[in-house]
C-alpha cells in the first residue's frame, strides 16, 4: 500500500486529482468508480476545473458511484445521482449513458444490485474506485459488520452515519434515510486500483484503525490493506494518530 501524506487538504485533493486525471488520459475507455461526500466535492471542483482548462476529456470515461440512498430519486437534491450531477457531471463531457449511480426507488432493490453488478462486469471491471472513509469505518455504505466478499446489496445505515450524513438533511438524523443500495466491499476489491482519500483531525482515528488496526470486517475500511494496488492520500491530520503509532511500534522494536 502507498500511503503519501500532504501538508495540507488542498495539496492532498491535488494529489488525488492527478492520480485520477492519469486514469482518464492513459487509459482509451477509463472506468472510474467515485464516491460522494464532502471529501469529495473538493476533488470534483478541481477535476472540474481540468476539464475546463481543456486539461480532461471524459468523453470515452464511463463511471460506477458507490452507493446510494434508498427512497431518494435522482431529482431529490439529497440523492447521491443528484450530488453527482451538481458536482460534477453536468460540468464535464459525460454523457447519462456512460454515467452509473444505483436507483434508490428502484421497485425490486435486490434486482437493482444484480443489474448493477453486471453492469459493472459488462463495462470491463473498475479501472480505479476513488473511496472516502467515514465515521464507522465504512467504503461505500459498508457499515459493520461488512464481510469483505460482500456484493452490491442493499444496507441498513449506521446511526452513525445517520449523524454523520444530517447535515443535508437539515441537521436531523431521523431525516437520513434509514436503508442504502451500496457496493460491497468485494465488489471494491475488485477494482484494479483504489485510491482512498481522507483530511482532517476528525478522520485521525478512523485512519488509524483502518490502518494499523487487526483486518477486521467491523472496520470495512482495513480491507483495502488486501488490494495489491491501493494509494491512501492523507493530510497531516488525517494521518497523526496513525504516524504517532507507527512510530511507537517502530520504537518498541528492540
Ligand atoms: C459516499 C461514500 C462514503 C463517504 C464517507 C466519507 O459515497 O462512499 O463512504 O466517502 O462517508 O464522507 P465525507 O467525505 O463526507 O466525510
Amino acid at each position: 500500500m502507498n500511503i503519501i501524506v500532504t501538508d495540507s487538504p488542498e495539496q492532498a485533493f491535488r494529489k488525488a486529482v492527478d492520480m485520477i486525471a492519469c486514469e482518464v488520459l492513459y487509459n482509451p475507455h477509463p472506468v472510474l468508480g467515485l464516491a460522494t461526500g464532502r471529501t469529495m466535492e473538493s476533488i470534483y471542483r478541481l477535476l472540474v476545473k481540468q476539464y475546463e482548462a481543456s486539461a480532461l476529456d471524459f468523453a470515452a470515461t464511463t463511471s460506477f458511484n458507490l452507493d446510494e440512498y434508498v427512497g431518494l430519486s435522482a431529482t431529490d437534491p439529497n440523492s447521491y445521482r443528484y450530488y453527482m450531477q451538481e458536482h460534477l457531471f453536468e460540468h464535464v463531457n459525460m454523457s447519462t449513458s456512460q454515467i452509473h449511480v444505483p436507483n434508490g426507488i428502484a421497485a425490486d432493490l435486490d434486482l437493482e444490485c444484480a443489474r448493477y453488478e453486471a453492469a459493472i462486469e459488462k463495462a470491463g471491471g473498475i479501472g480505479l474506485q476513488l473511496l472516502g472513509i467515514g465515521e464507522t469505518g465504512h467504503i461505500g455504505f459498508n457499515e459493520p459488520p461488512s464481510a469483505f466478499n460482500s456484493r452490491t446489496r442493499v444496507v441498513h445505515l449506521d446511526e452513525i452515519t445517520r449523524r454523520q450524513n444530517s447535515g443535508m438533511f437539515g441537521n436531523d438524523p431521523t431525516r437520513v434515510p434509514e436503508h442504502a443500495l451500496t457496493m460491497g466491499v468485494g465488489t471494491i476489491l475488485e477494482a484494479r486500483k483504489l485510491l482512498l482519500v481522507a483530511v482532517g483531525k476528525g478522520k485521525a482515528a478512523i485512519v488509524d484503525d483502518a490502518l494499523n488496526g487487526p483486518l477486521n470486517e467491523n472496520v470495512s475500511a482495513t480491507a483495502i490493506r488486501l488490494h495489491q494496488d491501493c494509494t491512501v492520500i492523507l493530510d497531516n491530520a488525517a494521518a497523526s494518530i496513525w504516524k504517532n503509532n507507527r512510530s511507537n511500534a517502530l520504537n518498541s522494536i528492540p
